[in-house]
Formats: structure tokens, sequence, C-alpha cells
């Protein structure tokens, strides 16, 4: 059986993604940010996934206005950085799983979430800039990825209700595969940030912890943040953390098992325009 050990929290900011292209992460703007990561890629060595379910959001790279799914799901053997304006990052490509991906449409979708289904994407920022916080710069990403893009960009947005909701039924489905596979699901984007408009450059510290002590402790209850708290409170993209409650309605507590493990948490403003979260929780 398959089973979801761990998840994994961090915002994606695409200058953090620079910064280590281009080998600044030891200059003094950027070394107390790669500083709080130390821990969790010593974590990620001692704590190899198979495979990692990756909830992140497409910044209108691979999709567009034309074409906004809410949830979708990457079922391709692969996937390419994407070029965003600048050239693809330099870092390896995307190794997907298509079978368990298979699974987890098939059982997610019977269990009345509708995903679409992409065979083909070029992923960008959102879900390479985790990678490089967690992993540094591989020859190849240690484990396999499967990407799921949630539209955080185009209203109308999901809540983060239907999100929690949609992580138990990953965790469902994750079980019900018949091979044994050590999975991880990773919630990325987040916390304040606004790019645009009078209030550009929005940071609301106090806000942002009090999230995530509501969501180690109390994840049902942050999953009832109502849109506009996230508007007001964390910046117009300050949405992008209802992607953080799939992968915490994925953990075991949700659904009557044990109180999982933080085994790290960090917090730093301000990366570009973003205030930075992470969090790593473990089930026991
Ligand atoms: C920034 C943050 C983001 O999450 C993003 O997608 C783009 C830019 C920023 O702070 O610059
Ligand atoms: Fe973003």
């Amino acid at each position: 059986m398959a089973r979801i050990t761990a998840s994994v929290y961090t915002s994606h900011v695409p200058a953090i993604g620079a910064a280590v292209d281009l080998g600044k992460s030891t200059e003094p703007y950027w070394q107390p940010l790669f500083a709080g990561y130390e821990p969790s890629k010593q974590w990620m060595k001692d704590n190899k996934p198979d495979v990692v379910f990756l909830v992140y959001n497409d910044h209108a790279t691979a999709f567009s206005l034309e074409l906004i799914p809410t949830f979708a799901i990457g079922c391709a053997a692969e996937f390419q950085p994407a070029d965003e304006g600048w050239g693809p990052r330099p870092v390896p490509k995307v190794i997907g799983h298509p079978e368990l991906a298979a699974h987890i449409s098939q059982s997610v979708i019977q269990d009345d979430f509708d995903l679409t289904i992409v065979n083909k994407m070029d992923v960008d920022h959102g879900l390479t800039v985790p990678l490089s916080l967690m992993c540094g710069q591989p020859e190849a990403w240690p484990f396999k990825v499967i990407p799921f893009a949630v539209n955080v960009v185009q209203y109308p947005v999901p809540s983060g209700r239907r999100c929690f909701e949609l992580g138990k039924a990953i965790r469902k489905a994750v079980e019900s595969f018949d091979e044994d596979l050590n999975v991880q699901i990773w919630g990325t984007g987040g916390m304040t940030h606004q790019l645009q408009g009078p209030r550009a450059g929005l940071i609301n510290r106090d806000w942002d912890n009090a999230w995530l002590d509501k969501l180690i402790t109390d994840p049902a209850g942050c999953a009832t943040t109502p849109h506009i708290d996230y508007v007001r409170e964390a910046g117009s993209e300050g949405i992008e953390l209802v992607m953080w409650l799939i992968a915490r309605g994925a953990m075991a507590d949700v659904k009557g098992g044990p109180t999982p493990t933080v085994k790290h948490r960090f917090y730093h403003v301000p990366a570009s325009n973003t205030a930075v979260g992470h969090l790593i929780l473990e089930n026991n």
C-alpha cells in the first residue's frame, strides 16, 4: 500500500529560483532565507520519498485566460521546466508517476472532485522553486513528482474548505494504490503578498503566524477562512495559501489518526514582495 508519510509547505517566490540559479544564495539579502531551509534539505535526505504529490499553481504559463482548470493533475511521464520569459530554469526535468497519477484521478474523480487530466505541460516557478528550496541543485530530482495545479490566479478560485476536502480524498486515493510507495504531499505558494495596486508589497506577519498556528492545530477551522480574509489580510496573491489546505487535508489526524509532528517551522520577510513561510509535518 502507498502511504502519505509527511507534508511540506513552502512559498515559491520566483526570485528565490533566480538566486539559486545565479549563485546568489550566500549574498546578505538571501543568506537568512536559505539558512532556514538547511534543516529541510537534511530532512529530505533522511526522509527521501518515492513520490511527491506537489500542489502548486501555474502562473499563466501552461494555462492562460483561454483555459482555466480549477484542479489539474499531471499524468505525463515527464514535465519540462517552463520558459517564463528568461529561458527555462537550469534545473532537471521533472519525472512523473503516470500510474499513481492515473489511480489518484480515478479515485478522486469518482469521489466527486472534478479534475482536469493533463498529459502534456511545462511547469513554472510554482513547482520548481519548492524543489530547489528542498533539494538544492542535484543532477536529477531525487524522487518522482505528480504536479497538481490549482487555479488561484483568476476568480472564481476554489474555497479553502473544498481544498481541505480534496486533500482527504487524495489521501484515500494514495492509500488504495497497490504498491509500497512513500508519498509526500507538498502545498506551496503564499504567504502574504500583493504584487499590484496601491497595496503592493503588503506583508502581514501577525496574520501569517496565526494562520500557521491554526493550520497545524485546527486545520478544519483554518479551512473555513473566507476568501475575503485572505485578500484583505494576506493580499491579493495571499490566496495561494488555500493550496496548503490540500496538503493539510491529506494528513492522518484529519481522519482521526495521530497528531502529526512539526519537524520544522520557518518564517522570513522579505523575499522579493513575499513573506516566506515553511513547515514540515510528519505523520506518526
Ligand atoms: C512573487 C511571488 C509569487 O508567489 C509569485 O508567483 C510571483 C512573484 C514575488 O514576491 O515577487
Ligand atoms: Fe505565486
